[in-house]
């Protein structure tokens, strides 16, 4: 494919196997950096020195600072669905097209979440530390009873993609259904679910799985007034961003009872963890994989190349999420 940019620099921050840069590697020159924990800011403008194209994984902050200290920079491309570290405005503003990964990610998102509402409810995990820590005696009426899944009610905050395919495997569950969409026009569904208010869903649900963006909208969405509206058995599970829950209200209502447990694969500070979390058994703990497997990374990172292969060849990718930048992005490509 021709592209409108001579000798394109793609600068990929984070681990990904070569194969899987294959087609970018035809049109442009990529540099890798497999370093994936947070990098300052001074350290992200050294590395984009020259660089036109960013394909990072999940971690970095794209802060304004970094957009104004690269001018060059024309594309971020995500390999993650959630774009929450870019500085969206900065970006736009700058003529930077921005791309994510949606569409790819779904179902692997919602078998974790799925897998951790399981293992909370289950105490699988407990059951792991139970047995290697040499504690199995033989069978006992009450040993490790946790709580039903099947025929429970679930509440689905978020109601895009990821949450639509949780509530599908809530159907097999024969699972009552209450969804709370993050935006408007997702209330539309085939799905056997009620759409309710916030209220109503942390007051009905037995488990709560998040799946909303983080936006300044649902930061702390679930704090301490929130908490104290939950059922005492309820298991909050949370696979969308970490700071969507207060963390600190959350080991406090652990604390207090308020909750029975909950799953978390992503931290309000990550990859810190507020430490009284680690000491609790009926919090089950993964650190933020809900997409990691091989076949979805692998989609997730063609998903990206396509879009900058696209982009760069004059064709406003699908997975823009400023597409209102594309004329200005058009002219930074042939000037
Ligand atoms: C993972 O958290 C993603 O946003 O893709």
């Amino acid at each position: 494919m021709e592209v409108l940019l001579a000798n394109p620099k793609v600068f990929v921050l984070g681990s990904v196997p070569k194969p899987w840069l294959a087609d970018i590697s035809q049109i442009a020159s990529v540099e890798e950096e497999p370093v994936e924990l947070s990098l300052s800011a001074d350290e992200m403008i050294g590395k984009l020195k020259g660089i036109d194209v960013l394909m990072p994984t999940l971690v970095p902050q794209i802060s304004a600072r970094v957009i104004e200290s690269c001018p060059q920079l024309k594309m971020v491309a995500n390999i993650a669905v959630g774009y929450d570290k870019v500085d969206i405005v900065a970006a736009t503003k700058a003529g930077i097209l921005v791309t994510n990964t949606p569409g790819v990610l779904d179902e692997t998102c919602a078998d974790f979440a799925f897998g951790l509402m399981l293992a909370s409810a289950r105490r699988i995990a407990e059951a792991d530390r139970f047995i290697r820590s040499g504690q199995f005696e033989g069978w006992k009426s009450q040993l490790l009873l946790g709580q039903d899944i099947y025929k429970k009610t679930i509440g689905i905050i978020g109601f895009g993609r990821i949450g639509q395919a949780v509530a599908r495997r809530a159907c097999g569950f024969d699972m009552r259904i209450l969804y709370l969409a993050h935006r408007k026009g997702m209330t539309q569904t085939d799905l056997p679910a009620e759409p309710v208010d916030l209220d109503t869903l942390l007051r009905q649900s037995d488990f709560i799985s998040l799946h909303c963006p983080l936006t300044k909208e649902t930061h702390h969405l679930i704090g301490e007034s929130q908490f104290a509206k939950l059922k005492p058995n309820c298991i909050l599970i949370n696979t969308a961003r970490g700071a969507v829950i207060d963390e600190k209200a959350l080991v406090k209502a652990l604390q207090a009872k308020q909750l029975a447990g909950c799953g978390l694969d992503v931290f309000e500070n990550e990859p810190a963890i507020t430490a009284e979390l680690l000491q609790m058994e009926n919090v089950v703990l993964a650190p933020h994989v809900a997409s990691a497997t091989m076949e979805t990374r692998a989609k997730m990172t063609q998903l990206a190349s396509d879009s900058v292969i696209q982009a760069l060849a004059g064709t406003l990718p699908k997975t823009a999420v400023n597409p209102e930048v594309w004329p200005t992005f058009l002219k930074r490509l042939s000037s």
